[in-house]
């Protein structure tokens, strides 16, 4: 109810805002064709009245009391007698709020709304053109997580990160956390002498003596891409514009695992256009990283579960420099609309990886997203989502996590195929090189897509309208049965091979010992390997696969996660150890949902499951701890 009403409170401001434009700067003819704008229903601010451009951030970094004191100031724009400016915040405490000249200004918190925190309402007159809040955070922050050295690799010092999508950005930053709002900014972050500090920013590429450390961005983004990462870290360049940043254990091993970043780089500007981010680095960051990566401009954030250490896993990184462009240069107005942002992403990561290592390879990459998107589909509809399967979502009221599943992925990717298979792959690159040009620093609805689809997809080729098209993949349910599927004669292999094993043919002779040394498959075959398993194999033949190939000592995350379903499943109990070690070292919420779903599905399941989260649970985010504790019944305070 409340939601409703600040909602409700929202569009009725917006509709006096526009009456008063609309009365005192624009004829009628001309606002009937702006259409309104889309109302952020995951953000309290109004930025129709007001809004930020630019923060001035300085911060200083407390590893004792876990907290970060900083002020945030914010260059503004507002509408003639706006009254006051509406920022995010979730957990913080504001210490006090000023104007350019440093006078007090009155501010006020709302109520504390479900997923969302609190509005912090300022008020201003005409002649505010700067406010600066001066706040602390909690040490419960929820986009932060703070490690002691313990939970390091080098186990030399703390380490602190910040994961701010969908909407945690206000749990450490006081801002208008909505992706529809840009600014650019400055920072200097005092942090304890002897660590690096990096941003979503310009970098410093060593350590100084003083630990204060500046950084700039110059380039217009959204509060979700704000991100810090203090700690023991180095940095090894890769290229003049790439380079890997990790702990000094990881760092070797993480240069060659990403030795290809230029390679990718060039294969994106090949496709799309001029990259526009200047520098393109990765950070490898500690295992409890709840994702596999997260797009911070600059400097992506990425999971060391990718470091198989036969670079098998560098998809995520075409993923996440993808972004540079899909997300970060086009970026979707509201969390309803993150297909924009993840569904290209898809296709364009499909793309780099077609380009980079042929379309053979990708074309596995793309059966395995096409067999995670028919599961996604049937575990939502069994759950009584099936709305949940749209491309165009309605998270109004609900936590936007709730919308980021594979649907916004992978079916926005055979959707964006589809369009590349009906029209042509010229045409369509020519489409997606403008869209991206056209649209550069600005956000994206669904309908403005849709409408710029049609003129420049459809009109522009002479090519019919097809609404059907769009309502039966954007605002429809399921699969659609035009979807593309790929095609791959590598996994066609491997399935013989699963056939003739199930027909009890041993698996030493169905794969020579000599194509496990020459690593014949790759661990994308081995992947779809596993994945065919039947459910209801029996222990011996876990054991016969496990003794031959060692799935449970994979070095590889991926494959071992795969494993694991089948070991909890079929209670095979020669993989339990690893199992266990491997939920309490790494926090990708990815690999940690269906292990512990799979336990929660019997008593005993359930039972293990609790005593390796008593353990693991302190090494995960929040990200990743708010999804489990759900699922096993877990309060804090009983445990
Ligand atoms: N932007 C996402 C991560 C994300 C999404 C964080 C929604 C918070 C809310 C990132 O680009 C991503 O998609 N990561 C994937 C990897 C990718 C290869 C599919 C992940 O973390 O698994
Ligand atoms: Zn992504």
């Amino acid at each position: 109810m409340k939601f409703m009403k600040s909602i409700f409170s929202k569009l009725i401001l917006l509709v006096f805002f526009a009456t008063v434009v609309m009365s005192c700067s624009k004829t009628a003819e001309e606002t009937e064709q702006t259409p309104m704008k889309e109302v952020d229903p995951h953000s309290f601010s109004q930025p129709d009245i007001a809004k930020i451009t630019h923060l001035d951030w300085q911060a200083t970094v407390d590893f004792d009391t876990q907290t970060i004191e900083a002020t945030a100031t914010y260059d503004i724009e507002k509408s003639q007698s706006a009254g006051q400016i509406v920022f995010d915040t979730n957990d913080l405490t504001i210490l006090d709020v000023t104007d350019q000249d440093g006078n007090n200004l009155d501010y006020s918190l709302g109520e504390t709304e479900p997923f969302l925190g609190r509005p912090l309402i300022v008020k201003i007159d005409d002649e505010v053109t700067r406010v600066g809040i001066s706040y602390k955070t909690s040490p419960g922050a929820e986009a932060l997580q703070w490690l002691n050295a313990k939970q390091t690799t080098g186990e030399q010092m703390p380490f602190l990160f910040t994961q701010s999508q969908a909407i945690l950005c206000r749990s450490w930053i006081p801002i208008q956390d909505s992706p529809g709002i840009r600014i650019t900014y400055n920072a200097r972050v005092q942090v304890p002498e002897g660590m690096l500090a990096l941003m979503s920013a310009t970098n410093p590429t060593a350590r100084n003596e003083s630990g204060e450390y500046e950084f700039a961005m110059k380039q217009p983004i959204p509060a979700y891409l704000m991100a810090l990462a203090v700690g023991d870290i180095d940095y090894a360049p890769v290229s003049e514009r790439t380079g890997v940043y990790a702990e000094p254990a990881v760092l070797k091993p993480a240069a060659w695992e990403f030795a290809e970043m230029e390679t990718m780089v060039q294969a994106a500007e090949e496709l799309y256009g001029p990259y526009a981010w200047d520098v393109y680095d990765l950070i490898v960051l500690p295992p409890s990283f709840p994702f596999g990566g997260m797009e911070n401009p600059r400097l992506t954030f990425a999971t060391p579960t990718i470091l198989a250490g036969d670079r098998s896993l560098t998809s995520l990184v075409a993923h996440e420099l993808a972004h540079s462009w899909s997300g970060n240069l086009v970026t979707n107005a509201t969390w309803d609309d993150f297909w924009l942002n993840e569904g290209f992403t898809v296709y364009f990561e499909q793309r780099i990886m077609e380009s980079v290592y042929g379309r053979d390879y990708s074309e596995m990459l793309a059966l395995l997203s096409y067999q995670d998107l028919q599961s996604t589909i049937n575990k939502l509809n069994s759950k009584g989502l099936a709305e949940d399967t749209k491309l165009k979502l309605e998270l109004a009221g609900r936590n936007p996590d709730d919308g980021m599943t594979d649907i916004a992925y992978n079916k926005g990717y055979f959707f964006l195929r589809l369009l590349e298979e009906n029209f042509g792959r010229e045409t369509f690159d020519n489409f997606l090189k403008t869209y991206f040009k056209e649209n550069a620093f600005k956000s994206m609805t669904t309908e403005d897509f849709v409408e710029y689809l049609k003129k420049n997809l459809f009109e522009a080729n002479s090519v019919t309208w097809d609404q059907e098209l769009i309502d039966r993949w954007i605002y429809g349910e399921g699969l659609p049965a035009d979807a593309p599927v790929p095609e791959s004669d590598r996994f066609e292999q491997v399935d013989k091979v699963m056939q003739s094993w199930l027909a009890e043919q041993p698996i030493g002779i169905l794969i020579p010992q000599e194509d496990l040394l020459t690593k014949k498959w790759s661990s994308h075959e081995w992947l779809h390997f596993i994945r065919q398993i039947p459910n209801d194999i029996s222990v011996q033949q876990m054991k016969e696969l496990d003794d031959y190939l060692q799935f449970t000592y994979s070095g590889n995350s991926e494959i071992l996660a795969a494993w694991m379903v089948h070991v909890i499943r079929n209670q095979y109990e020669p993989g339990y150890e690893n199992l266990e070690n491997f939920l309490v070292s790494a926090g990708r919420r990815k690999f940690l949902v269906p292990l512990y779903g799979e336990m929660a599905k019997t008593d005993s399941g359930l039972e293990m499951a609790r005593e390796i989260y008593a353990k693991a649970r302190p090494n995960y985010h929040y990200v990743s701890t708010s999804t489990i504790d759900e699922m096993l019944g877990w309060q804090e305070e009983v445990n």
